[in-house]
């Protein structure tokens, strides 16, 4: 660990453009980013916050596929989406810019060249898959078949995302081309690898020089280390990214985790030469400290890959931390772009305006810091009512409005207590504050940010227990000086929650200043005194910095989580299951493919398993469309037993014309189930084609309605 830092490079992870921010990327990586980046400015330290979007690379060119645009204007839609959220909601990035800038194809081209010129890449030519119908070599994500490790059916070319092996597409299992669902040829190309099995000595003495970092990130890295490093391609056969800089790259690029991280460093350059500041400072000096903020899924390239290919440029610092978190859950299940199973930040800063900090403040409290953790409405609730409102809120509002009431709101003058127990709570009072600031800072420099921010609760919770104690509002009928001594304290605990709510609540630090009637920002480093605010110092007029959130609030969200998960029920109906989830989402690509394979045959069960499954033949009676619904149609069943109401995700594939009068298989004890409003009282089977086509399971003859299936 690096001590004491002249200054600081902190990046957070470059997200590839191709999808909105949702509360998982601020969970896992921009807000610690931010609230440690505000921390070290407040506290006066050099700081270059460095992010912006990655927009290379296959995620971009399967979004562009199934958008039906360009990836160029994939990337332009969701650079700037990206970037507005973001702003909104106060990241305080000294530069958000994008990968497919000028400065930053330079800069990837050049740093390839040196490693190239230094004699670092091995030329080797393979044979790679070859997706002949749609004419490309397949890289990467382009490419899913079976984990050799743990039989994820749906593991990409480049890494299985069940269970983090990484992977070459050589070693998939029934390999498939996402882009036609063929199965794929091999062709020989060529390529450029970077010998990470050569530099393995240096990236573990790196790695083991770091013993302080996360354990889960640790961890992470001595299984890679103890699998042994293999080479990787740094160039790839596509035509979308940055052109490898050598006369026989025709139509190749460089490996977008080539140039990703790169893009920390032209990032900088460009934020540099806007601010006529030296960039080299901040890559080259190892007295700066260079921080990357990621999550989970990003840990190999930042402690692995990206400081192998930094040793063998030679002329740049490592990261002195990768402070990567897990993931966050949304009510109880993985947040997932295709199911739309997500809170996404552009939405709520419409939905929720001027909410911003609390959003934050919910967020980090349930940082998945050291294990996965959940979101949920109504612990958003909780956690605005009784933390932010009834703690936080209900302190600063009574020493306004207290100050109001017996001083005008002018901050009134102390006196020195004759009474011993009131001299032992004034010192009690100011001594524990004068440790919150370092108490906080250390927290957060140690990239415990939960801790830090329950730390600057209790500097409120603090302020509460002095009042409780200190009944302002009683003794100013017998003592007013005391009672003035009492709220000019309370007073100066409010200016300190200003100044160190700062990192985590920056909306809410303004609004306290605009409180306290402060024109200038407080600085940190003045943080712990009690003498912030001077005698006849005016507040403004008292206003309230956090409001309750009731029921209805909170249901409008939760409703709109739950139509999200009866569409997805209705979806599942009669469709194969979701193929695997990740988080840079090419996910209907895969699931198209997934069902070009034969699926392997599911875990053993018994007899009495099979016999809990109550299958019986029926007659569709009636069926008709579901208002709203693409996917669904409503049948009536003939079940033998007066008729049933079942809902089908059939309506992509059968006319309510075609199925009345069609006998059909069905599960019939199956736990009733809402979707759409409409309840399903059981499931129509199918059977499913190689391209997704249903079809369905009449008997070969016509057998009595209610009939068992055995
Ligand atoms: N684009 C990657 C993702 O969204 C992150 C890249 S981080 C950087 O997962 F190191 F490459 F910059
Ligand atoms: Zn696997």
């Amino acid at each position: 660990m690096l001590e004491n830092p002249q200054r600081y490079t902190v990046t957070a992870a470059l997200i590839y453009a191709n999808g909105p921010i949702h509360i998982g990327h601020l969970a896992g990586c921009y807000l610690p980013a931010d609230i440690y980046v505000r921390y070290l400015q407040g506290t006066g330290r050099d700081v270059a916050f460095i992010s912006g979007t990655d927009e290379h690379g296959v995620p971009i060119t399967i979004k562009a596929k199934k958008e039906g645009i360009t990836p160029q204007q994939v990337v332009d839609k969701y650079y700037t989406q990206i970037k507005d959220s973001f702003e909104q909601f106060g990241i305080s990035f000294d530069i958000y810019s994008r990968t497919s800038n000028k400065v930053h194809h330079e800069t990837s081209q050049q740093f390839f060249t040196t490693l190239y010129d230094k004699g670092y890449f091995d030329e080797e030519v393979t044979e790679q898959y070859f997706d002949e119908v749609a004419n490309q070599f397949l890289a990467d994500r382009y490419i899913v078949g079976t984990c050799p490790v743990c039989a994820n059916p749906n593991a990409y070319g480049d890494q299985c995302e069940r269970c983090g092996t990484a992977l070459s597409p050589n070693e998939l299992i029934q390999p498939h081309s996402t882009l036609s669902g063929s199965q794929p040829v091999k062709r020989q190309t060529k390529n450029w690898n970077l010998p990470l099995d050569k530099l393995q000595p240096q990236i573990e003495a790196y790695v083991n020089s770091h013993t302080e970092w996360k354990t889960n990130v640790f961890g992470q890295c001595q299984s890679w280390l103890k699998e042994g490093l293999r080479p990787r391609a740094m160039t790839r056969d596509l035509d979308w990214g940055i052109s490898v800089p050598l006369p026989d790259a025709e139509g190749k690029v460089l490996y977008v985790w080539f140039d990703a991280p790169i893009g920390y460093i032209s990032m900088t350059k460009e934020w540099a030469e806007q601010q006529g500041r030296d960039w080299e400072l901040y890559w080259k000096d190892d007295k700066t400290k260079l921080v990357h903020f990621i999550g989970k899924d990003n840990i190999v390239f930042h402690c692995i890959i990206f400081p192998a290919m930094l040793m063998a440029e030679g002329s740049l610092i490592l990261a002195d931390n990768v402070p990567a978190n897990e993931f966050m859950n949304l009510e109880g299940d993985k947040i997932s772009t295709s199911r739309n199973w997500a809170v996404w930040l552009h939405e709520y800063l419409e939905e929720l305006p001027g909410k911003e900090d609390v959003l934050r403040y919910v967020l980090t409290a349930n940082a998945p810091e050291t294990k996965d953790s959940e979101f949920t409405w109504k612990d958003f609730q909780t956690r605005n009512n009784s933390e932010l409102v009834g703690i936080f809120g209900n302190f600063v509002n009574r020493a306004v409005v207290l100050t109001e009431k017996f001083n005008d709101g002018l901050v009134p003058g102390t006196c020195t207590p004759d009474d011993e127990t009131q001299l032992a709570l004034d010192q009690a009072l100011k001594d524990e504050l004068a440790q919150y600031p370092d108490r906080i800072g250390q927290a957060i420099e140690q990239y415990r940010f939960r801790e830090a921010l329950t730390l600057l609760m209790d500097v409120a919770r603090l302020g509460n227990k002095y009042f409780a104690e200190t009944e302002p509002w009683k003794v100013v009928k017998t003592n007013p000086q005391r009672a003035h001594t009492i709220l000019n304290h309370a007073l100066q605990v409010a200016a300190n929650l200003a100044i160190l709510c700062e990192p985590f609540l920056p909306f809410t630090a303004q609004k306290l200043h605009d409180q306290l009637g402060l024109t200038t920002k407080l600085d940190w480093t003045n943080a712990g005194r009690t003498d912030l605010l001077v005698e006849g110092h005016q507040l403004a007029p008292a206003t309230l910095l956090f409001a309750k959130l009731d029921d209805d609030f909170i249901q409008i969200q939760i409703d709109k989580l739950n139509k999200t998960k009866e569409m997805n029920n209705a979806e599942n109906m009669g469709a194969p299951a979701a193929a695997a989830e990740t988080t840079n989402g090419t996910p209907e690509a895969l699931e198209e493919a997934a069902l070009k394979t034969v699926a392997p045959i599911k875990d053993t069960i018994t007899y009495d398993d099979f016999a809990k499954l109550d299958i019986r033949i029926g007659t569709i009676t009636e069926a008709e469309r579901v208002p709203k619904s693409d996917k669904l149609l409503k049948l009536r069943v003939d079940d033998g037993l007066g008729g049933r109401q079942i809902l089908s995700g059939i309506a992509k594939h059968f006319t309510p014309e075609e199925l009345i009068g069609k006998q059909v298989t069905f599960l019939a004890n199956l736990a009733p189930r809402k979707m759409m409003g409409h309840e399903s009282q059981g499931m129509i089977l199918m059977a499913e084609d190689a391209d997704g086509a249903l079809a369905m399971l009449p008997p070969s003859k016509p057998v009595w309605n209610g009939g068992g299936v055995s």
